[in-house]
Order: structure tokens, then C-alpha cells, then sequence
């Protein structure tokens, strides 16, 4: 291959990141894959937007068909959000035999079975590592590295706006909505930060973690999820006084057949290893019934740390290029049905 080009679904605060990356890091791409990586397109609602990057002239596009159709374009990356939309062009994408990245975990949550039997049914691979705890690689983790273990807890911190909120509110003595505005413009909130606030941003990731964790289907509505909305300034002053730390918790626990999963505002004792974890930090404990406790930590929003698991994903895709074997790469499980419908 001479090289690759990519098509961007979205230029925003992750695919900002996603082009500094591919350039800062061009030598170590090219290295790895064999040949540069370039971005062919990106779509994009303003062309007028002070991105703050340097683009090709006819690089902005306000079209879909003009990434989605592109037969130079080898992999789509889609990094604009939204759900039915953004499905059809990635169903459109992987139809036309490009793979994909996304770090869409709104999507993945709901539709991901769908897209993945897309993606197979093509030969196509479909990596989407940024959709859970930014720039820990942990979905990466569960299904590769701890492969042979099984897993039957996952705890953890994993959505970014709501644990700097609650940082700053406890320890600067901020107020919510002072707070949720500096995260928006820090780029750690979605769009529309109530999904954030209320919990179903971590739940969709919850439900995400714990499909491939567990080797199961886990839905999202099978996910018992409060936020933060109703967390005030005294409860978490309250906390303080007798020792404890107010986080919002995502917990999976698999007994047997019985997967129990939530997210909800969850006080633990301040020397608790979650505690310490800070601003827009992520941090998930694994327990595996071999390997016994793990704990993955790092940056879990904003621009270049979720775009490094974005461009790995697409070093993964590439790598598997080379090798003529996408679409069957360990990384890339379709999502199993329940243990019970197996069985039936
Ligand atoms: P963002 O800053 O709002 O960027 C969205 C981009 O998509 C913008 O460039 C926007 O164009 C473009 N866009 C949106 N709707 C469009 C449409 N209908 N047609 C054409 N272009 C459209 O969002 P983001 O923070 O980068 O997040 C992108 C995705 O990554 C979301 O799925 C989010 O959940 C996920 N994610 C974000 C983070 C994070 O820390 N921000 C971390 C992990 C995952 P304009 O620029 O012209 O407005
Ligand atoms: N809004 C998300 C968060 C972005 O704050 O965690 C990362 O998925």
C-alpha cells in the first residue's frame, strides 16, 4: 500500500485530536503500518469553524456520501455522536468495505450487535476502544488480555464530566453548574451534558464493559442507573466530615447466570483506591476469578487522550490490513447473546 486514507465522521474536540495525532505522530504510524496515513475528508457542520488545525484545501466536506462513498477512503472515523443518523452511515460505510473506529458509546450501547454483524458480514473490522474510559485501554484489556480469565466484577469511575464535577465541588467548594461549564469548555461533556449528569453516559458505558467483560449481552436497560443531578453542595460537605468521598460509581457483578449492573452516587472511605481519583479521571477495577484484582487508571475525556485509543483502534485496523485478516481480529467479538438464550 502506498498509503491510507482515512474519512472523518466529525472534526470536533476528538477528531481535532485525531488529526494532531496522525500528524505529530506520522513517523511512528508509518513505521508501524509501512506507509503514511493521511486524512482524505471530514465532515463537518461548519466550514467556516476556526478549527485551530492545519487542513488540505477540499479536505471539509458538509456531505456524508463524500466520506462514505470515497473509494480511496479505506477506514471511517467516526467521532461526530448521535445515534440513528450515524448508524446509517456506518452501516453505509461498512457496506461500501471500509472499516471503522468509533468512539460513539451512545451508539455501541444500543446498536452495536447490529453494526458488528455489519462489520463481520463485510469483512470489515469495527474498533471502538474510545467508547469507554477515554484513553484507558480497557475494552482492549478485558477481551485480550484477561481473555482467559473470567471475569466476575468490574468497578469503577468512567465517565469524566461527573468526576470533575464532583472534584471540584468537593475540594474547591465550586458550585455544580460553575463546574459543568468549565467541563464543557474543557470538552469533557457530550453536546448535551444531561446524559453525562444523569448517569446514562457511564450506564451505556457500563452496559458496553460488561458485554465484553462477561461474555454476555448485557442491554442497557438492563442497567439500574442514577446520576448526580440531586447531589448537593451539604451532602457532599456531610461526607467529608465522617471520612467519606462522593463518586459516581459504575458497578458489574456476574454470579453464575445473574448479571447485576448500575451506576449510581456512591460514598466511600476516603483511603478506598477509587477515592484518589481526580478531574476528568477514569478508573475501572477488574476482578478476575484467576488473575484476582486489577485496576486500569488514566485520562477518561477531552481531545488527545480519547484520540489516542481512536488512532490505535486504527493501528489495529491497518495492522490487520496488512495481514488480509480484518474482520476476524480477537478485538472484534460479535456481542453473544445472553448465557441463557445460548442454552436454550
Ligand atoms: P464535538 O466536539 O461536539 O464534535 C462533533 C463534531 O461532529 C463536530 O466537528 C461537528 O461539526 C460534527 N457534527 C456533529 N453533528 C454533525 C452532523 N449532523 N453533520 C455533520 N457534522 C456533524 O464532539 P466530541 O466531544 O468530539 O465527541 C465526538 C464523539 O466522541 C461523541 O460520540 C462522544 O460521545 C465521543 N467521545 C467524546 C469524548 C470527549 O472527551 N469529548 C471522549 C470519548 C468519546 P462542527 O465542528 O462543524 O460543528
Ligand atoms: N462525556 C464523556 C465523559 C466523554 O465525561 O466521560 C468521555 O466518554
Amino acid at each position: 500500500m502506498e498509503s491510507i486514507s482515512i474519512g472523518l465522521l466529525g472534526l470536533g474536540t476528538v477528531g481535532a485530536g485525531v488529526v494532531k495525532i496522525i500528524e505529530n505522530h506520522q513517523d511512528k504510524l508509518s513505521h508501524q503500518i509501512g506507509c503514511p496515513v493521511k486524512v482524505k475528508k471530514a465532515l463537518v457542520q461548519d466550514l467556516e469553524k476556526d478549527r485551530g488545525l492545519t487542513i488540505g484545501d477540499g479536505v471539509l466536506t458538509l456531505h456524508p456520501e463524500d466520506v462514505l462513498t470515497d473509494p480511496e477512503i479505506d477506514i471511517v472515523v467516526e467521532v461526530m455522536g448521535g445515534i440513528e443518523a450515524t448508524k446509517e452511515h456506518l452501516l453505509q460505510a461498512l457496506n461500501n468495505k471500509k472499516h471503522v473506529v468509533t468512539a460513539n458509546k451512545d451508539l455501541m450501547a444500543v446498536h452495536g450487535p447490529e453494526l458488528l454483524k455489519a462489520a463481520s458480514a463485510n469483512e470489515c473490522d469495527l474498533f471502538y476502544e474510545a467508547s469507554v474510559a477515554g484513553g484507558i485501554p480497557i475494552l482492549r484489556s478485558l477481551v485480550d488480555g484477561l481473555a482467559s480469565d473470567r471475569i466476575t466484577k468490574m468497578m469503577g469511575i468512567v465517565n469524566g464530566t461527573t468526576n470533575f464535577i464532583l472534584t471540584k465541588m468537593t475540594k474547591e467548594g465550586r458550585s455544580f453548574e460553575d463546574v459543568l461549564k468549565e467541563a464543557q469548555d474543557l470538552g469533557f461533556a457530550e453536546a448535551d451534558p444531561t446524559a453525562d449528569v444523569g448517569g446514562l453516559d457511564a450506564a451505556r458505558k457500563m452496559a458496553i464493559m460488561s458485554t465484553l467483560g462477561f461474555s454476555m449481552n448485557v442491554d442497557l436497560a438492563d442497567v439500574k442507573v442514577k446520576g448526580i443531578t440531586e447531589v448537593t453542595a451539604d451532602d457532599i460537605e456531610y461526607a467529608e466530615q465522617f471520612g467519606y468521598t462522593m463518586k459516581l460509581i459504575g458497578y458489574a457483578h456476574r454470579e453464575g447466570e445473574k448479571v447485576e449492573v448500575s451506576v449510581e452516587p456512591t460514598l466511600l472511605l476516603n483511603d478506598h483506591p477509587l477515592s484518589s481519583v481526580n478531574d476528568e479521571y477514569n478508573a475501572v477495577y477488574v476482578y478476575g476469578e484467576a488473575v484476582g484484582e486489577t485496576m486500569f487508571y488514566g485520562p477518561g475525556a477531552g481531545s488527545l487522550p480519547t484520540a489516542t485509543a481512536v488512532v490505535s483502534d486504527m493501528v489495529g485496523i491497518m495492522k490487520n490490513m496488512r495481514l488480509g485478516v480484518n474482520g476476524k481480529s480477537a478485538v472484534n467479538p460479535q456481542f453473544p447473546k445472553k448465557l441463557k438464550e445460548r442454552e436454550e
